[in-house]
């Protein structure tokens, strides 16, 4: 069997399509979703990050707001930019660009983000919220994969799925939703005993380790959904190639449908950050919010 390719650099087109086009309705009621990026020093691949959000922010007609700050500002100064974000009514999301340099302390400056703000979904309230299947903010990547299972599978319930990694960012979340889905959800990780074997039962796997092209084709069961999440640079004949932390070609010969890497989850990711700072925008405002945007 020949995997079909589930591509996501269309289905982001797509989502940030209606994204801009609900943007422009609320353009027509006087408001202009916001989103702020905050960068602490100069992590060349953060610096490309923002500066891509930056772009995309303003092709969907949205405000974009840049704090770049230097490397050694501390803690207090940081806090400051936050509620400053906080209490400013033109900002809709705040985003604050991971890693931060080691003296800060992460979670600390996450759970000072409004919640209501955390386009994210890491603070500590909407990780809460998500984990008791109540109103969140959802984590863009987990989001953006979620939608291109429904997108691709349709209803998810009763489906068997591993997810391998069990990030905060990722891999908890993603559970979550598909737990939210009727799905019957194992959570792996790298110490997971017999890990090809518990592979082979899903029928959606999410690949989430951070290990490039760890997932081998005879982990995967004949058929099956392959969600790859991972994006790993590696040295192929002296030049950098992106992979994911799936083997791509022995897989794509046995599942039913995989996200190559790159044009899979990674475009999904920021389309969904555009899609949760214009649902953060409706629910500040007390507007309906976008059908098909949300979990
Ligand atoms: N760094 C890499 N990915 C992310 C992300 O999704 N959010 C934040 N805040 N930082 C990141």
């Amino acid at each position: 069997m020949t995997a079909k390719v589930i591509d996501g650099k269309a289905f982001a087109a797509r989502v940030r399509a209606q994204v801009a086009e609900h943007v422009a309705r609320l353009a027509g009621q006087g408001v202009v979703p916001g989103l702020a990026v905050v960068l602490v020093g100069e992590d060349p691949a953060s610096q490309i990050y923002v500066r891509n959000k930056g772009k995309m922010v303003a092709e969907v007609g949205m405000a974009g707001f840049e704090r770049r700050l230097p490397a050694d500002t501390s803690e207090a100064d940081l806090m400051a930019v936050v509620a400053e974000l906080n209490a400013d009514p033109a900002v809709h999301g705040i985003l604050v660009q991971m890693p931060l340099p080691g003296h800060l302390n992460a979670d600390l400056v996450i759970n000072a983000i409004d919640p209501a703000k955390d386009v994210d979904g890491f603070h500590i309230s909407n990780v809460g919220l998500l984990g008791t299947g109540q109103k969140a903010m959802v984590p863009c990547t987990p989001l953006g994969s979620l939608m291109l299972l429904r997108d691709h599978l349709g209803d998810l319930s009763g489906l068997e799925v591993v997810v391998v990694g069990r990030s905060n960012i990722v891999g908890k979340p993603m559970a979550q939703l598909l737990l939210a889905q009727n799905c019957t959800v194992t959570l792996a990780h790298s110490r997971t005993r017999n890990l090809p074997e518990v592979c082979r039962r899903a029928d959606i796997l999410v690949a989430a380790v951070g290990r490039p092209r760890m997932i081998q084709g005879d982990w995967v069961k004949p058929g099956a959904t392959v969600i790859d999440v991972g994006i790993n640079r590696i040295e192929v004949d002296g030049k950098t190639k992106l992979v994911g932390d799936v083997d791509y070609a022995s897989a794509a010969e046995v599942a039913g449908a995989i996200t190559p890497v790159p044009g899979g989850v990674g475009p999904m990711t920021i389309a969904c950050l555009l899609a949760n700072t214009l649902t953060a925008c409706c629910r500040l405002n007390g507007l309906p919010e976008p059908a098909g945007l949300t979990a």
